[in-house]
């Protein structure tokens, strides 16, 4: 008996070590840890970007104010964005904010809290270039990768390619050398891309969808995604929210 109990004593946390942990950390272990751990990409303008060695953007300072409201500080983990979900299942961050439009292929896997931002997918091309969905029939599309980008492009017909780039800056240039006719990314990102490169002849073309975009977090991880979605509502009603909306963006861009 007692040499069963050793071994198993033994054995059991082995067993634990070899699978690492199977949850992602619960509330009262950050509570407790003080610091939450959020993960973005940093390619995304003005959502989430580099301002230098700086990560910024609407998003960074959004998931800074809601760490606030919990008393907590805030760890950035900088991933590519079509790696964070794998990342997010191995439990290498709390929750990730880095523009994720709802869609129920993600949900399967993750849960998503109350949507920050309500935008869509935009077609870009050079002015004398595919601008609307019916123009890109028999031209080539760049998107990134494991984007809903990616998948309304592989829903439009006549296509006659879908390249895709493991960032939007690199869709961009891809656009701007004419390796790509035209380019499908969120219409916010667009017009901050369109701003800051006012010489490159791209002008925004027609809407192809439009998409709510939360914060994701392990599935079932249910106090976080509360603390999460009460913090959120409370930046919404104190100003703060508007605030960076107006900052980024000049406009209010929350769901409505
Ligand atoms: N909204 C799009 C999606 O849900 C793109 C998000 C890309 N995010 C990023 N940080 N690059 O797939």
């Amino acid at each position: 008996m007692r040499f069963l109990a050793r071994l198993l004593s033994a054995v059991i946390p082995l067993s634990l070590m070899l699978v690492g942990p199977s949850e992602a950390r619960e509330w009262n272990a950050i509570k407790q840890s003080g610091t939450i751990i959020a993960a973005t990409e940093g390619g995304f303008q003005p959502f989430n970007y580099y301002d230098g060695p700086k990560l910024t953007g609407f998003e960074v300072d959004l998931a800074e104010a809601i760490a606030k409201k919990l008393g907590l500080k805030l760890e950035w983990r900088v991933v590519p964005f079509d790696g964070q979900i794998a990342a997010l299942k191995q439990d290498r961050f709390d929750f990730a904010i880095a523009s994720h439009g709802y869609t129920a292929e993600r949900a399967k896997s993750v849960d998503f809290a109350n949507p920050h931002y309500c935008t869509g997918g935009q077609i870009a091309a050079h002015k004398d270039g595919p601008l609307t969905v019916a123009a890109l029939d028999g031209k080539s599309v760049g998107v990134q990768l494991a984007t809903t980008y990616a998948d309304a492009a592989k829903k439009l017909k006549g296509l006659k390619a879908i390249k895709t780039y493991k960032g939007d800056p690199e869709a961009f240039a891809a656009l701007r050398a004419n390796k790509v006719d035209a380019w499908i990314s969120d219409k916010f990102t667009v017009k901050a891309t369109l701003d800051k490169n006012p010489d490159a002849g791209i002008s925004a073309g027609e809407m192809v969808f439009v998409e709510r975009v939360s914060m994701i977090l392990r599935k079932n991880n249910k106090e976080l995604a509360e603390k999460l979605n009460g913090a959120l509502a409370e930046v919404m009603k104190d100003g703060t929210y508007k605030a960076l909306s107006e900052k980024y963006f000049k406009e209010d861009i929350s769901c409505r």
